[in-house]
């Protein structure tokens, strides 16, 4: 018998018919808010993926995409410190929207708004798909939220547990047996 990764998964979180509501609702925000700004997009790897080109289908105005390679989680736990791996991209004179999949201790995301205020960047905001408003540690607030998540460990729609379960195309929520194991 062949591998179901929907087995793996207690419940679903998000649906694919509310994640595309989701990233038309953030799309048409972002549209109206940065109108003449230019901005750019700066996505998290590999978190935001999905997230990413969903949403910017529903961005018409003129705008540039990059993205950071970073993480700052190992298994089901937060480090508390990011690793940025390779180009960090240019963003001096840049209004950046910072794309990620999930905010949950606010460590990734104040470390990257940092890296980028100090390189020059003319304002940093955040774009997230969920928000864990339990977790945060650091005082951040996203100007852009999908959807809240309890306290709960989700994969799926980019989100992994040590790198699998991106694929799924919703969020759901991982059974523990599968990391007690
Ligand atoms: P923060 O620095 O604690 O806010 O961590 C944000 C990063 O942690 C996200 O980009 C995810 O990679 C990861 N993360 C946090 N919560 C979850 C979760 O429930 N499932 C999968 N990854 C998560
Ligand atoms: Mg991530």
């Amino acid at each position: 018998m062949s591998y179901d990764l929907n087995d793996d998964i207690e419940k679903i979180f998000v649906t694919e018919d509310q994640i595309k509501e989701i990233t038309k609702r953030v799309g048409t925000a972002i549209n109206k808010d940065y109108a003449d700004k230019d901005p750019l997009f700066i996505g998290l790897l590999k978190g935001c993926l999905p997230f990413m080109s969903d949403l910017l289908k529903y961005v018409d105005i003129k705008c540039s995409v990059d993205y950071l390679k970073c993480s700052s989680y190992s298994g089901t736990h937060s480090l508390g410190t990011i690793t940025v791996k390779g180009d960090v991209p240019v963003v001096e004179g840049r209004h950046v929207i910072v794309v990620d999949d999930i905010l949950d201790s606010g460590r990734t995301i104040s470390a990257v708004k940092n890296l980028f205020m100090q390189n020059g960047a003319k304002s940093v905001a955040f774009c997230v798909f969920l928000d864990k408003p339990e977790g945060r540690v650091v005082d951040i607030t996203p100007s852009y939220v999908g959807g809240l998540v309890p306290n709960e460990f989700v994969v799926g729609y980019g989100l992994d547990y040590e790198e699998h379960y991106r694929n799924l195309p919703y969020v759901g929520v991982l059974k523990e047996e599968i990391y007690t194991k």
